[in-house]
């Protein structure tokens, strides 16, 4: 790490002078000039559900030990906030099925607090919100979001084969409730959902939530095709247009959707189109395993593991190395293709691995 040395003002005093500043932590910067701003950070890869897209069936969990504990994510998390990283995202597997997990957005709210972090925020299938709304508002949430693919109860049951439709929407009024901005996240699924994304959109807006809609990606093996399951957001967005008034804005959250005003509901629609428009350029992002292994890209195999620099000693110094040196490795981009050609998913871990 470097220790910035700085002469005081005039050229003429003698070397006594020079001023020991505090340790300057640079930014993590990769080699196309993005500066790192955005973790996603998982905290299990268990879930209380089973999406077709997202897991197989049986799924084997890691043992409880290769976890990260949550003293040992509160470090992490804080070494990225040092290095100018102004988002956190807890994600998972479901992150509110993890013992004791306010634990630690309670500690992590000290960064809210202090200004270096803007946001610390969740993705959430929504059944444990119920519990949990009001002492996330409490701990600085101020935004989450909800994945949620139908409003149909028996549908919702075949898409997360284990999903309660009635907790999930319990957990959406509890979160409005406790003033928290809910945006919904859809995963288009051809022949599955998409008669209902104009319905959905209807309700999400309705109830001042924006919809975001996700193309599936190749990640993990799982039972169904996915050249079935995939509907390019092109096909829908010109057949929304039909129906309604989209206007491109400029609205940003600092994730990889580009959005839309609906005219007609005054809503914002967020297209995340992985497939048919790359959104590499502008990546600001890296995600994090619950067991501490950093993927720079969402679409790419390259990965670094913290857990071991974590472990290996209770001063952070080569935590901040490895971060370093894993952020200097940063892909251009991915190269997701879906193609019934391509039997293999462009990378072997499922979502609920890294983190969406
Ligand atoms: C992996 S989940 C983790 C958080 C939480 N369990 C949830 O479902 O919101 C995060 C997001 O990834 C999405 N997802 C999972 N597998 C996906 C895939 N193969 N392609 C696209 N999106 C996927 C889910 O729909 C969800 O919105
Ligand atoms: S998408 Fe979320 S809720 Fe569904 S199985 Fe994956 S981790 Fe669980």
């Amino acid at each position: 790490m470097n220790i910035a040395v700085t002469r005081s003002q005039a050229k003429s005093e003698p070397p006594e002078a020079l001023v020991l500043l505090p340790p300057a932590i640079p930014p993590l910067v990769d080699p196309f000039g993005r500066e790192i701003t955005y973790v996603r950070v998982s905290v299990t890869d268990r879930c209380d559900m089973r999406c077709v897209y997202c897991m197989s069936e049986d799924m084997n969990f890691l043992p409880k030990p290769h976890l990260l504990t949550l003293e040992e994510l509160d470090r992490l998390c804080t070494a990225f906030v040092m290095r100018g990283v102004r988002k956190l995202r807890i994600t998972g597997g479901e992150p509110l099925v993890r013992r004791n997990i306010l634990s630690l957005f309670r500690s992590l709210s000290r960064h809210l607090e202090s200004g270096a972090l803007s946001e610390l925020t969740l993705t959430t299938n929504g059944s444990q919100l119920a519990r949990f709304a009001d002492e996330l508002a409490a701990c600085g949430v101020r935004r989450l979001n909800v994945s949620l693919d139908t409003l149909d109860p028996e549908k919702f049951r075949k898409i997360t084969r284990w999903g309660d439709h009635a907790q999930v929407i319990r957990g959406i009024d509890a979160a409005q409730n406790a003033g928290l901005a809910v945006k919904i996240n859809m995963v288009a699924l051809r022949g599955v959902n998409d008669a209902e994304i104009a319905p959905m959109l209807e309700w999400a807006h309705g109830r001042g939530m924006d919809l975001t809609l996700i193309e599936v990606m190749p990640l993990g093996v799982i039972e169904a095709e996915r050249v079935d399951q995939y509907l390019p957001l092109d096909l829908v967005r010109a057949q929304l247009g039909e129906r309604y008034t989209l206007e491109d804005i400029d609205y940003k959250t600092g994730g990889p959707a580009r959005y839309v005003r609906v005219a007609e509901t005054g809503g914002r629609l967020g297209l995340i189109t992985p497939l048919t428009h790359n959104f590499c350029e502008g990546c600001n992002r890296v995600r994090v395993t619950c067991t501490g292994t950093l993927y720079m890209c969402l679409g790419q195999e390259d990965a670094a593991d913290l857990r071991a620099p974590l472990r290996a000693s209770s001063t952070d110094e080569t935590l901040h190395a490895a971060l370093e040196a894993a952020i200097a490795r940063k892909p251009k981009g991915h190269d997701f293709v879906i193609d019934r050609n391509v039997k293999k998913p462009a990378v072997s871990r499922h979502m609920s691995v890294t983190g969406g």
